[in-house]
């Protein structure tokens, strides 16, 4: 559809910035369950590349939900609305030479080969955080599992809403096993043979 707009090619570009910052630019997605500790792991890598001097942000679920993503529910077309516009705002990041984590459910495996489809080979990695449903409905944090079990929250991911993980991801944690500082740490170590960072 010709909407009479013409893209505008910016004067510096991503490896400008990139040098700028003194460091690569790439999205770090963590999916899983509600209660998988997406943004507990997030946040600690976060922190731990703050601590080295990357820079680093963090776009989160149920944050976002409040203000940019208001508009959205927990149907399968407003999750997939949710998930495409997550995907355009991080490559924004990545294009402003800023090392972006992800921390949405991001349900479906459709909707995230989408998003890395907007990056190049090295920018999208895929953190899957591969705790039981077991687990993740006993630690309950937001105490949204028991509410959903009991009818009163509908199209819960898990429970009456279906969650595809991925096939082949950069990287699985079962946060059930392995605690944040480790999980975190790894994910560093990652990024550190990769010379991402
Ligand atoms: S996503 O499926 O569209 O990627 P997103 O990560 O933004 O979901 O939001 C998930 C968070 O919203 C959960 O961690 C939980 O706190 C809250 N939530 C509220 N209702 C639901 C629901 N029906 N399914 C899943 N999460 C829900």
């Amino acid at each position: 559809m010709d909407k009479n707009i013409v893209w505008h090619p910016a004067s510096l570009k991503k490896k400008d910035r990139q040098f700028l910052n003194g460091h690569s630019s790439f999205v770090l997605w963590f999916t899983g369950l509600s209660g998988s500790g997406k943004s507990t792991l997030a946040n600690e890598v976060d922190r731990q590349l703050y601590s080295i001097g990357r820079r680093s942000y963090i776009l989160d679920g149920d944050n976002i939900r409040h203000g940019l993503n208001r508009d959205l529910d927990f149907t399968n077309e407003d999750r997939i609305e949710n998930i495409r516009r997550i995907g355009e705002v991080s490559k924004l990041f990545v294009d402003s030479g800023t090392i972006i984590l992800t921390a949405f459910i991001s349900p479906f495996r459709e909707d995230r080969a989408l998003v890395r489809k907007l990056f190049e080979e090295e920018e999208f990695i895929e953190v899957y955080l591969n705790c039981p449903l077991g687990v993740c409905e006993l630690r309950d944090s937001k105490g949204l599992y028991k509410r959903a079990r009991n009818g009163e929250i509908r199209n819960f991911t898990g429970i009456d809403s279906p969650y595809e993980p991925p096939v082949q991801p950069e990287l699985a944690i079962d946060t059930s096993q392995q605690g944040v500082q480790g999980a975190a740490e790894s994910i560093i170590n990652y990024l550190k043979e990769r010379d991402l960072i």
